[in-house]
């Protein structure tokens, strides 16, 4: 199961091809609709998002509402497009520090900006938001559930809290910046608001729980199919993203070893454990546990406080360009890590029980559950 994408930020479309998705899963257009709201709508997004309206449709690979193993092509409309005036807005020939304007007009030969800034942009992100909605849906007909929130944004910290996902996403969906601790939100709330009256931006970490997984998935045999090695080079494809550490991995290279696993023990017919350091992934597989994987984001790098660049044209130095920007992007990348993370799972879930049809998926699934019980270890 693959997908590709394609589209620009202020285009007419932005266009999914999923490919290999199993046949008879029913696909609700209101969830990705709801998902695509969450990535929207959050504090410190720019005014653009109001005009982003995300008007999202399925054309083909589905056949009474249900998925028919065809290729489904989704395509979001920028309904706001027009409203920069033209494609990338005031975007000319000085690329701006922190973006792919220089290295892309480099690579592509290109001697204007837009053409790179149009592709690099994070609006793309819409797309894996609604791609990986629809992952989730399938994959909550095997009882996987996940839920991105925000842990830190400008240096204030969430405590941590409950790590039940329903208590949590109770907490989240009351939260402007998508965090489960009340009183961190509105000292986040406050920085943020601080930045944009400095002209500045902010970056911050945010943490993706997935629970549900059978243990098993991923692989220790080849690299390029472990499922560490998969999850993080996906969360770090997304923009602005710099870092990602599985489970407590930044915490545990500073301790002992002792102190860093998580022992296990066998009760009534299940694997238990009482902590979770490793984030439910051991060997490159999951383990049972719930999965844990955490993102930092850098600060974005458009802002009033503009840095010094040059004039691709005139090679003469100048101030980088300003355009409407976002403040603080951590809530929607909260969103856009959860359809990521959904979507790796996915394929790790139809590499093991096969992806031609769901009622083959839950066949082998079900099959593999009571072989884990009969071995007195599920
Ligand atoms: C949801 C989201 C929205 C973003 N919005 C902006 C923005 O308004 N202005 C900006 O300069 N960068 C924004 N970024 C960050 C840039 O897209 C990103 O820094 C840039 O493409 C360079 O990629 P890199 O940071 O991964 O190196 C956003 C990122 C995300 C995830």
């Amino acid at each position: 199961m693959r997908f590709l994408t394609a589209g620009d930020s202020h285009g007419e479309y932005l266009v999914g091809i999923i490919e290999g998705f199993p046949a008879g899963h029913r696909i609700s257009i209101a969830d990705i609709r709801r998902d695509l709201q969450r990535r929207r709508q959050s504090y410190g997004r720019s005014a653009r998002q109001k005009i982003e309206t995300d008007s999202v449709q399925i054309v083909s690979g589905l056949w009474k509402g249900k998925t028919t193993g065809a290729p489904l092509a989704i395509l979001i409309q920028n309904l706001g497009r027009t409203v920069s005036g033209k494609p990338g807005g005031a975007l000319g020939t000085v690329p701006r520090p922190g973006h792919a304007d220089l290295p892309g007009a480099l690579k592509y030969g290109l001697r204007e900006v837009p053409p790179v800034s149009e592709r690099a942009s994070a609006r793309s992100t819409a797309l894996r938001v609604a791609i990986g909605s629809v992952a989730k849906s399938l994959l909550e007909d095997f009882s996987i559930d996940m839920l991105g929130h925000v842990t830190s944004i400008g240096g204030i910290d969430a405590q941590k809290g409950s790590r039940s996902i329903k208590t949590l996403r109770r907490k989240v969906a009351r939260s402007p910046v998508y965090c489960g601790d009340k009183q961190a939100a509105d000292r986040m709330i406050e920085v943020i608001r601080e930045a944009k009256k400095s002209g500045d931006s902010l970056g911050g970490a945010i943490e993706v729980i997935a629970t549900g997984v059978v243990p098993g998935l991923g692989t220790h045999v080849e690299w390029d199919r472990k499922l560490d090695g998969r999850l993080a080079g996906a969360m770090m494809s997304i923009q602005s993203v710099k870092a990602v550490e599985i489970g407590e991995g930044l915490e545990c290279s500073r301790k002992k070893g002792f102190e860093s696993h998580d022992a296990m023990y066998l009760d009534g017919g299940h694997v238990r454990r009482d902590t979770n350091h490793a984030g439910g992934i051991e060997g490159s597989m999951t383990n049972g546990e719930d999965i844990v994987v955490t993102l930092y984001a850098k600060p974005i790098p458009t802002s009033l406080k503009r840095l010094p660049s040059f004039n691709m044209k005139t090679l003469k130095p100048t101030k980088s360009p300003f355009v409407r920007s976002d403040v603080c992007v951590l809530p929607p990348l909260a969103v856009i890590a959860e359809a990521v993370m959904a979507w790796e799972l996915l394929v790790a879930m139809t590499e093991k029980f096969g992806c031609d049809s769901v009622d083959e998926m839950t066949a082998n699934y079900r099959s593999y559950v009571k072989q884990l019980r009969k071995r007195g270890m599920r």
